[in-house]
């Protein structure tokens, strides 16, 4: 057998989200004049039933019947024993990873478009705006909006809008209309275009477009959607880590080590929350976010008080950050490039509760070539980051002889990837390490904001 697979039966699917906000404190967000924001000051910008979803602190919130409809188009996802990976590496150790690469638009992200889109339309909106670094985001949320009729406007990173033309397509196809950013459509692109003409963009830059677009529409039935980052975001996405432990039981066993790729942590976080639950209540498991060694939020930022865009449209968010001005080097895993990291993710890290860890791309995409030569499945750029870590960990387990339990997130596939593939193998891939006056200049930044207080979970 190359895999083992198991699912669960649909009546066993998990139907409440798990809050991790019952269980750890985080620095509240804080507006302008530094003091916290109120939820009515969010109010044109998201409605007030995912306001509320944010603020929340209740352990465990319903999932709404019509979006278990929608997720049962994909859900449960399989959780699939890599047997083949296994033999190629020698290893005593056990390797698990959560397929999320099964959903339509091939990613994890629809485990909150659909949640988002809900909420909006029971709400009364008629349009989202949305950022998208990847592309897998803007997808994710026109397929969303398609199920539930509503338009989609998605402002995408121009470095990933040049290289994956097809994400483009896929958004045309659940009919959203897709522009590059940074655009001259909004005073944040305009602004950013004059600067510098030729920007690769970043997600920073395109939220503020979104954002901007979101909030000066005058028919106020428009709202705006983030993909990532907020505490809404990585609730809905606990589905990945709730069935991952059924499943896991299904198979008698429990993860020593989980991994998934953390940009801004809603993957990361979808996986390992409800894990994280266990280890403050005594498990043993070494968690790790992988990130990119070109965009080094947890393992070489600061954990301050950042905006989570460019412009500086969004309230301040505790979080670690590598500064809201910085343009991540044009790596090719595009939903990786973000300066910051889910404040609830950060908390985590700065607690110690998590390993964060960093690779390059060359050496994700070396491993994610193994995976796909192995089990077939061509993951995601992103996703080869927490790859690069599995192998690592396994061979770790094959030098001690440990029969280590490891479980990691395949957040996509790479289908629509296959241009970075083919620079990989033209050996066209430039790896990048971040030069330390970048964390110089972000440090001028941090000067003006308020510090984070340091908090303790347990
Ligand atoms: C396949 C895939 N994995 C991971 C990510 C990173 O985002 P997050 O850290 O929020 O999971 C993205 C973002 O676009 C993605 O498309």
């Amino acid at each position: 057998m190359q895999v083992e697979t198991v699912n669960l039966n649909p009546d066993e699917m998990p139907r409440q989200w798990y809050n991790i906000l019952a269980d750890i404190k985080i620095n509240p967000p804080l507006g302008p004049d530094g003091t916290p924001i109120t939820p009515e000051s969010l109010a044109p910008v998201f409605p007030m039933n995912l306001i509320e979803q944010e603020v929340s602190t209740e352990r465990w919130i319903d999932i709404p019947e019509d979006v278990l409809k929608v997720y049962s188009i994909w859900r449960p996802s399989p959780l699939v024993r890599a047997v083949a990976l296994e033999k190629a590496l020698g290893t005593p150790a056990h390797i698990y990873f959560k397929n999320e690469s099964v959903s339509p638009p091939g990613s994890h992200k629809p485990n909150t478009s659909v949640a988002q889109v809900y909420y909006n339309k029971v709400f009364g909106i008629k349009k989202l705006t949305t950022e998208t670094g990847a592309g897998q985001w803007g997808a994710a949320l026109a397929f969303a909006c398609s199920q539930f009729g509503l338009e989609c406007k998605i402002y995408m990173v121009r470095i990933s809008y040049d290289q994956k033309p097809y994400r483009k397509a896929q958004m045309q196809v659940w009919g959203g209309v897709c522009v590059a950013s940074p655009s001259n459509e909004t005073n944040a692109g305009r602004a950013i275009l004059e600067k510098d003409p030729t920007t690769p963009g970043s997600l920073g830059i395109a939220i503020s477009e979104a954002v901007e677009a979101a909030v000066s529409d005058r028919t106020g039935k428009t709202r705006y959607t983030l993909g990532s980052v907020l505490n809404h975001v990585m609730l809905h996405q606990t589905i990945i880590g709730l069935e991952a432990k059924l499943q896991m039981e299904k198979f008698g066993e429990y993860p020593d080590v989980i991994v998934g790729c953390a940009g801004g942590g809603s993957n990361f976080a979808g996986l390992t929350f409800p894990f994280v639950y266990d280890k403050m209540h005594g498990k043993q498991i070494d968690i790790y976010p992988v990130e990119p060694a070109a965009c080094p939020t947890l393992t070489r930022g600061a954990f301050v008080y950042d905006h989570g865009d460019t412009a500086g449209y969004t309230p301040l968010l505790a979080m670690y950050s590598l500064g809201h001005d910085f343009v991540p080097p044009p790596v090719h895993s595009g939903g990786l490039r973000y300066h910051g990291m889910a404040p609830t993710v950060s908390q985590l890290a700065s607690e110690g509760l998590i390993t964060p860890t960093s690779a390059t791309q060359v050496e994700a995409f070396k491993a994610g070539t193994m995976f796909a030569r192995t089990l077939g499945i061509i993951p995601a750029p992103e996703s080869n980051h927490a790859i690069a870590q599995v192998i690592k960990e396994a061979i770790k387990a094959k030098e001690t002889g440990e029969k280590k339990v490891i479980l990691f997130n395949l957040s996509g596939h790479g289908l629509l990837d296959l241009g970075s593939y083919e620079k990989y193998f033209a050996n066209e891939l430039q790896d990048y390490v971040l030069e330390d006056s970048v964390l110089k200049d972000a440090e001028k930044i941090f000067e003006a904001f308020p510090k984070p207080k340091i908090l303790k979970s347990i």
